[in-house]
């Protein structure tokens, strides 16, 4: 139990480091927290329009949720890497360095999804493109890709994974509560425009 316990804080720390708001500054971009959504994932980093740190935004917030879950996997057990995962995430939208306003955990969601089940993983990413290609629309790209994720659990074999996938479903819908006001009013803005829609 204390092995687990020590996962779960080293995965909620991993899952802590802002990494959008470390590449925009790294690539002197401003200050994320007033740009576009105010969010500090990648989609917002893409608003200023640098695509090689949204690209790397994309990946490290993936990485933290993926890397966390293969080390307790590797080290302990699958129940503490579905733990592991759940901190990481965790730690992304409630980050100790940013006073616990962080992010919306899509990454992090889909990078824990690929390391727990390649597959479920797989079918997530893909879900999330195929939605993001039609409508340009990525926060409704996510939310599709949350509800869908315990559908293709089940049907791609990590059944396992079930009340992790419903509660990381449930959060992402949480972080998206001002996206879907927008979307429901048609002023969300799409992937590829740099239009201030509000904090
Ligand atoms: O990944 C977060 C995305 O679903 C929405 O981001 O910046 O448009 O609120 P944003």
């Amino acid at each position: 139990p204390s092995l687990l316990a020590l996962a779960a804080v080293l995965a909620y720390l991993l899952g802590s480091v802002p990494f959008g708001i470390v590449m925009a500054r790294l690539f002197g971009l401003g200050d994320l927290r007033k740009i576009g959504s105010g969010n500090i994932g990648a989609t917002n980093v893409l608003r200023t329009g640098n695509k090689l740190a949204a690209l790397l935004t994309l990946v490290l917030d993936a990485a933290k949720g993926g890397i966390a879950v293969l080390v307790a996997r590797w080290l302990l057990a699958e129940d503490a890497a579905q733990l592991a995962g759940l901190c990481a995430f965790i730690g992304h939208i409630f980050p100790v360095w940013l006073k616990f306003r962080g992010g919306k955990g899509v990454a992090t969601f889909l990078g824990t999804l690929l390391a727990l089940h390649p597959l479920t993983g797989l079918a997530a990413c893909g879900t999330w493109l195929v939605v993001a290609i039609a409508t340009r629309l990525s926060s409704l790209a996510a939310l599709i890709t949350a509800a869908t994720s315990t559908f293709w659990m089940f049907t791609l074999g990590y059944g396992i994974g079930f009340f992790l996938g419903i509660a990381l479903t449930v959060l992402i819908y949480l972080r998206h509560v001002e996206n879907i006001q927008r979307l429901k009013a048609g002023t969300e803005s799409r992937i590829g425009e740099k239009k201030k829609t509000g904090p």
